[in-house]
């Protein structure tokens, strides 16, 4: 793996520190590189009306378009028990997917959940979201 896509799998680890999730206590850390270089963490940001909460990819990319980013090439998540090293993989949940379909190209964007360093899976958006619908289905 490329050196850009491992520095990304610990700026992901590290951004679990932000996470606020005192009901789950299950933090997430996102990093998304964007086609520039720049790269823009989230965190997952629970709330006591449950469904309120933000999934960590999500608050990653809603940065990241609100301060003018459109391109992007891969997301790296890791997730576990708030405090420990991860110990599975932290998919990316069918919303997270649909607004990456909004705005990556499903073929190209890779997408690499981490526990560690040396344990982590490479995909691509199409693989986890296979026969979507996007913004091409309204355009015509
Ligand atoms: N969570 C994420 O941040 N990303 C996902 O893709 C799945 C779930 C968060 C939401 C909630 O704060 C916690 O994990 C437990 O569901």
């Amino acid at each position: 793996m490329k050196k850009e896509l491992k520095n990304l799998m610990i700026i992901a680890m590290e951004a679990r520190n932000f996470s606020y999730c005192p009901y789950s206590n299950y933090s997430v850390g996102a990093a998304l590189l964007c086609k520039n270089g720049r790269v823009v963490t989230g965190s997952n940001i629970e709330n006591a009306s449950y469904g309120a909460t933000n999934c960590a990819e999500r608050t990653a990319f809603f940065k990241a378009v609100s301060e003018g980013e459109k391109e992007f090439v891969a997301i790296a998540i890791s997730g576990g028990a708030k405090g420990s090293e991860s110990d599975s993989f932290a998919y990316p949940c069918g919303v997270c997917r649909q607004v990456m379909r909004e705005f990556c190209d499903e073929d190209t964007f890779k997408i690499i959940v981490v526990k560690n360093e040396k344990e982590y899976e490479e995909y691509l958006l199409k693989d986890l979201l296979p026969k979507s619908f996007g913004p091409d289905n309204l355009s015509k």
